[in-house]
Parts: C-alpha cells; structure tokens; sequence
C-alpha cells in the first residue's frame, strides 16, 4: 500500500474505530449508514455481496440482515486487527464470512462470477490512482454481468467551497489521497471499466457520496 494512504486501520484505531467514527460525525453515523444500506441500495433477498474493506464488520451485519438467510455477504480486509474485530462482530450471523484479502490482488477462484453486489465504503480515495485501476480489474472478475457496485466516499467537490472544519479535516486529518480524490473523475475512470452511473446520492452538505454503478460487461 502507498505511503500517502492511510486507509488500512490497525492498532488503537482499530480497537476503537466505531467510537472514532461516531464521534467524528458527532453520533450521526450509526443513523447515515442505516439509511444508506436501508433505503439506497438494492438489495434483493439471496443476493452475495461482496464488501472490500468490510472493517469491522457493522456494514457488513446490515447487508446480511437484507439478503436474509438465502443470502451471503463476504468481507475482504487486509489489516489482522480489523478482520479480529469482524468475526468477533459478526460471529452470530452465519450467512456472513470474513476473509484476509488485499483488494488489490485477485480473488479465490471460488468467486469468479459470483457477487450480485459490491460494496466499498471509505477506502477508494485511498488508493493511489493505478491501484484504483488494478482494484477495479480483480472486481470485474467476481461481480456477476448486470451486477451493481456501490461507492460511499468523499465527494468531488472544490474545496475552497467547503465549510472551514472539513478543509480542516481534509488538510491537516486525511491522507494525501484524500485530497486529491476530490477532485477525481469518479464516474469516467469507472466507465472505462464498463461500470455505468446509475444513481448517486449526495450527503452531509454534499461532503459525502454515494455512487450505484452497474457493471454492463462492455
Ligand atoms: C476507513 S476503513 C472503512 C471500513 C468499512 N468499510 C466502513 O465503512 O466502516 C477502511 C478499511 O479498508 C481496509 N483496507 C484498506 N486497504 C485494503 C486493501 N488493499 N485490501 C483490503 N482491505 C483494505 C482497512 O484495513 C480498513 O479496515
């Protein structure tokens, strides 16, 4: 991984990262991610979702809980800390299984084809550009044809535009990458990779997006 990311999450922050999260959004997040899993999503009963990055796994519980017990949701984490607290999380739901996975490599064959869903929340801005492009290569190869990827990130926004306490955040909190993700072209590098723009959906003053794409196979 880059030097100029900080999206793998080990150590305090991992032990800690829902408390972080919910304190950095000033308790708004449990209700937001809810919401966009609730009400954003398409999620059929018996879906296999494929989450990269899954976390700690409450992202993960709220998919399991959609696609029911006909269903499956896998989660794809790199950092040891993180996969310890998922299976912890997530040790009473068994139609979800968490796996040591670098995103950026390709998948057990066993999921060639095999994901009506995938998910990535909070961790494409942290990939370097050609990394973004090799995640999207080994994606291709497990999401089924007319399947949707979701993208829950910052928004491409200018931030001279943005209220004082997120260029704060943006500048002196995030990694370099994150910077430079707002002003990325979300929606044609993934059209390059025939994923197609179906719906976005803009939060927190438009700070935050939600991208549905669907993946058309050229
Ligand atoms: C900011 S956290 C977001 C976690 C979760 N998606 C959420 O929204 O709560 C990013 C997660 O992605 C994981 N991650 C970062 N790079 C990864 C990679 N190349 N492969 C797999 N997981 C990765 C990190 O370790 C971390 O758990």
């Amino acid at each position: 991984m880059s030097e100029r990311s900080r999206v793998v999450i080990r150590g305090f922050e991992a032990r800690y990262y829902d408390e972080l999260l919910n304190l950095l959004s000033l308790w708004q997040y449990p209700r937001f991610i809810k919401h966009v899993i609730g009400n954003e999503t398409e999620v059929h009963e018996g879906d296999k979702i494929a989450e990269l990055g899954v976390g700690n796994g409450r992202n993960a519980i709220l998919f399991a809980k959609r696609v029911k017990e006909k269903g499956s949701v896998v989660g794809f984490e790199i950092s040891i800390d993180m996969i310890e607290k998922a299976q912890k999380k997530t040790k009473n739901f068994s139609n979800i299984t968490i796996l040591r996975h670098n995103i950026l490599e390709p998948y057990p064959e066993q999921y060639e084809n095999f994901f009506d869903i995938a998910f990535i929340s909070f961790v494409f801005h942290g990939l370097e550009d050609y990394e973004k492009e090799e995640m999207l290569k080994h994606l291709k190869k497990i999401l089924k044809p007319g399947g949707r990827f979701y993208i829950l990130d910052y928004n491409q926004i200018d931030l001279k535009k943005a209220p004082f306490y997120y260029r704060f955040f943006i500048k002196k909190l995030e990694c370099p990458l994150a910077f430079e993700f707002l002003s990325y072209p979300l929606v044609d590098t993934l059209k390059k990779h025939n994923f197609v723009l179906k719906n976005r959906y803009l939060h927190f003053k438009d700070l935050i997006s939600y991208s549905e794409f669907v993946y058309t196979l050229g």
